[in-house]
């Protein structure tokens, strides 16, 4: 749905912000775009905050970038395009085995190759960050660095420990920059029972945590990460999306960065 979304977004078929995204629509499947337009006319801002979402975390990379960032751990990485769209950094996609299978058939089959250094990564994050001894699938440390870790549209579907379990990892690493965005824990008190939230949990879309802000900047103050910056959907669809109305905030993008001793 997200990459569906995106394309959309970079063609410009639905007004308001764009994405740069030549690639997106390369790895759509046609049928998807369709389910797209008919949650446009459900008239929730999830395509608003989808688009908005993607250009933040773009910016965020593009001035990692050019402050001389190295590399990217995106998990749940998914249909994530960037390796295709940020020359100069190298990716490590870290997603469930079957989903970072079918995303390299798509890639083959499509003849798209990314820009970019990629690594493969199958496993269930889930698993791997609630175990005994954390882990993320590889090593930062032996990744070239200053490193990023992106965790895009993902922390929802993980167990809260398993993002204490992504944050003890990333603060043994002073200097690892990290963004990922949350469901407000609010949300289902708030939505109409037709929207399309609820919809996709009664249809067995498995929302696994639900935050509020306290928590998450809590974790990150435990974790001994700083809060670099953040930002609501709400304030996010407003500036990019003037006239979509949104009375509540579902999501936030928090990002910091591992503190140097
Ligand atoms: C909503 S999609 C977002 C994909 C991508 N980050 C993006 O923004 O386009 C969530 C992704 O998280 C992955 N995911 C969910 N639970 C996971 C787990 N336990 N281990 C690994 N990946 C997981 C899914 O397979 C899916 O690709």
């Amino acid at each position: 749905m997200v990459a569906a979304i995106r394309t959309i977004a970079a063609r410009g078929d639905a007004g308001g912000r764009l994405l740069e995204d030549d690639v997106i629509g390369r790895l759509v499947d046609p049928a998807e775009l369709e389910e797209i337009q008919n949650l446009l006319k459900l008239g929730t801002a999830t395509y608003e905050f989808v688009v908005s979402r993607c250009c933040y975390i773009d910016n965020w990379l593009h001035r990692f970038r050019a402050d001389g960032g190295r590399t990217v751990l995106l998990l749940g990485a998914g249909l994530d395009s960037r390796s295709c769209r940020f020359p100069g950094l190298g990716f490590i996609e870290v997603d469930s085995p079957m989903a970072v299978k079918a995303k390299r058939e798509l890639l083959k089959t499509r003849g798209i190759d990314p820009q970019c250094e990629v690594r493969y990564v199958g496993t269930d994050l889930a698993a791997i960050l609630t175990a005994e001894e954390p882990s993320l699938g590889i090593e930062i440390g032996v990744l070239e660095q200053p490193v990023a870790v992106v965790a895009e549209g993902l922390v929802y579907y993980l167990p809260k420990e398993a993002i204490g379990g992504l944050f003890g990892i990333v603060r043994s690493h002073p200097g690892v920059r990290v963004i990922l965005d949350y469901m407000d824990d609010r949300l289902f008190e708030r939505q109409a029972p037709q929207s399309f939230e609820r919809r996709i949990r009664a249809e067995g879309e498995l929302v696994t945590s639900l935050w509020s802000v306290a928590e998450m900047e809590g974790l990150f103050e435990q974790a001994g990460l700083t809060v670099l910056e953040k930002v609501d959907t709400y304030e996010l669809i407003r500036r990019d999306f003037p006239k979509t109305a949104v009375t509540f905030s579902s999501n936030h993008i928090i990002a910091g960065q591992a503190r140097v001793a």
